[in-house]
Parts: C-alpha cells; structure tokens; sequence
C-alpha cells in the first residue's frame, strides 16, 4: 500500500487516478460492457483505443483489480510496449507468464500490453500467435493510440473499444472533486477556461491544475489568465484584436500590428491559427468563405511543420484571413 505521506507528493495525475472502475469518468458505456463481460464469465481479447489521457490505462488496470483484488500481482502482467518493444518481449516475458500454470487460483490471466501502437510489426506478428496459444487460459488487454498502427490480424482477435475525448462535463465532475481535496480557489472563468483548452484530456486538465495551484500563493484564486499562461495558450482577448486589425487595417499596418502582438505576447504562430479557427466559429461565413480559410490555413500549417519562418507564416494567415472576408 502507498502510504499518505508518499501519496501526497505524487502529481495528481497519479493521485487522482481511478482506484476502481467508479471512478473512471465520462467512459459509462465501455464500463457497462466491460462489466457484464466479466459478470457472465465471457471476456474477450480487448483493445482500447483512442487519444491520450481520456483512461484508457486506469480502466484496465482498474477493471483488473476489481477481477483479481488480492490475486492482482499474481494474475497480471503489464507490459509497456514503448519500454521494450520487440520480439524479445512478446516472444519471453508474454510467453513465460501466458504459459505458468496457476495452483491457486482459477480463471483467466491477464495480459495487459500498453502503447501496443509502439511495437514493430514483427513483434505484432508474434504477438497474434501467442494469442491464439494461450487464449485457454489467458485474456490480453491491448491499449493504443491508433488503430491503425496495429497489425489487422491482431485487431481481429480483439473486441475493439475507442476511447472518445471526454466530455467537458465529465472532465469538469472530476476537477471539481480536486479542487475541493486540494482546497483551492478556482475562479469560474478559469475553470470553463480548463475545461476548454484540456480538450478532452483529463490529464491535461489536472497537470495544467496542479501547474497553477504551485504557482499561487494560499488563499489567492486561480485565474482565467493563469490557466492560459500555464497551457502557453493565447489569451482570446489578444487573437480578438489580431483579428480586429487584419480586417479593419490595410496590408502593411495589419502585418505590423499582428507581429507586434505576437512578439510582445511570446505567441507560436501555430497556437494563433488554432484561436482564429475558435473565434471565426462565432461568425457567419458562406461556405465559400470556409473552405477558403481551411484550405489556407492547413496550408500554413504544412509550411510551419516544414520549416517556414514565423514572418512569411504570419503574412500568410493575414492574407488568408483578408482573402477570406474580401468582398
Ligand atoms: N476517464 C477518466 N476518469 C478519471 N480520471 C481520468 C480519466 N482519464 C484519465 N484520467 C486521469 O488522467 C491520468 C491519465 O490517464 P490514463 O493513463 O488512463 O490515460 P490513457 O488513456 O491511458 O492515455 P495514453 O493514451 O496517453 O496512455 C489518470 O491517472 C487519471 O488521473
Ligand atoms: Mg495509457
């Protein structure tokens, strides 16, 4: 067992993980199979799939200490497939424990293989015979980030589960749990901020949390301002008037304004695109309009991703943005 004291230096992503399946938010429907699989005797191979930090590890590994209690150390293994991936791995550590008779307990073993996207397809390949093998008496748990980086004939062998971004609501049930264990003074603003830009990351959300609670003094409320410095977001009030000027202003006093912004304010080019996108959803623009600004903007994005200077970058966007709303 962990003990208070150790558990209190922990980041909260750890403190705060699941400790049964309860507690994992905003995912009811995979729960509810998972358990009536595990009720009627009946559980398949399982893959989760989806993005980070929505609970794909804390469910299984939740899920299997609500199977095993005691048993967990003897009737699990987990294996992270980024630490040693390779045919070593699958073909010895999976093999040794998929093959040890167990005397004192019946049932299914469990394999539990995380970031299993990692893995070569030669590993994978191995993987789906050793499967096949001890199906008898062994269940794998597959995690991934991407379906399709895993090999078909593994998937096939699986019962698939994607994990969806969560929910701002979901994410917001278990934030409010923190802020309240942790006593802490969280403006409302702030907190629709976190929800906002976690973009269905509950681990964001509380890294992004725990970030700012260092960061204030006791009692001091944490603010909207403080959630976007500590994602490195910009503040929306700072793209509205990029906004304002690129479209009132000519070409050059646009560019200089948007450059002064950008420099003054310490903000990636990248990160503005993504705020312009945010904001112009409050607009109404022609379909025409749309395509113009999608198809200029993931453009510039390409550019920034191979190299193109944040000057040329940012008289793009202007020129999109411009492009976009010339009549
Ligand atoms: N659905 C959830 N309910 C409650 N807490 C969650 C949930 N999802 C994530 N968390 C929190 O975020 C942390 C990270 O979650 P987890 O490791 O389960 O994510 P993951 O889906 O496996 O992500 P990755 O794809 O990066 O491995 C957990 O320790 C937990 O604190
Ligand atoms: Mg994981």
């Amino acid at each position: 067992m962990t003990s208070v004291k150790s558990r209190e230096n922990l980041p909260w992503i750890e403190k705060y993980r699941p400790s049964s399946l309860d507690e994992v938010y905003g995912q009811q429907d995979v729960v509810d199979t998972v358990r009536r699989f595990v009720q009627e005797g009946k559980l398949p191979h399982l893959l989760f799939y989806g993005p980070p930090g929505t609970g794909k590890t804390s469910m299984i590994i939740a899920l299997a200490k609500e199977i095993y209690g005691k048993n967990y150390k003897n009737m699990v293994l987990e294996l992270n497939a980024s630490d040693d991936r390779g045919i070593d791995v699958v073909r010895d550590q999976i093999k040794n424990f998929a093959s040890t008779m167990q005397i004192f307990s019946k049932g299914f073993k469990l394999i539990i293989l995380d970031e299993a996207d990692a893995m070569t397809n030669v590993a994978q390949n191995a993987l789906r015979r050793v499967i096949e093998k001890y199906t008898k008496n062994t269940r794998f748990c597959i995690l991934a980030n991407y379906a399709h980086k895993l090999n078909p004939a593994l998937l096939s062998r699986c019962t698939r589960f994607r994990f969806q971004p969560l929910k701002e609501a979901a994410i917001h049930e278990r934030v409010l749990q923190v802020i309240t264990k942790e006593n802490l003074l969280v403006s409302n603003e702030a907190q629709v901020a976190l929800l906002k830009l976690s973009q269905g990351d509950m681990r964001k959300a509380l890294n992004v949390l725990q970030s700012c609670s260092a960061a204030v003094k006791e009692g001091e409320e944490i603010s909207k301002e403080m959630i976007y410095d500590c994602i490195g977001a910009p503040h929306p009030e700072d793209v509205e008037t990029a906004l304002d000027i690129i479209l009132k202003e000519e070409y050059s006093n646009a560019y200089v304004a948007v450059d002064k912004i950008r420099k003054t304010k310490g903000l990636a080019i990248v990160d503005m695109i993504t705020c312009f996108v945010e904001l112009l959803k409050n607009y109404e623009l022609t379909n025409t309009q749309l395509a113009h600004i999608a198809k200029g903007f993931s453009n510039i994005e390409y550019g920034i991703s191979k190299g193109v200077t944040d000057k040329i970058a940012t008289t793009a966007v202007i020129g999109v943005l411009k492009g976009a709303f010339a009549d």
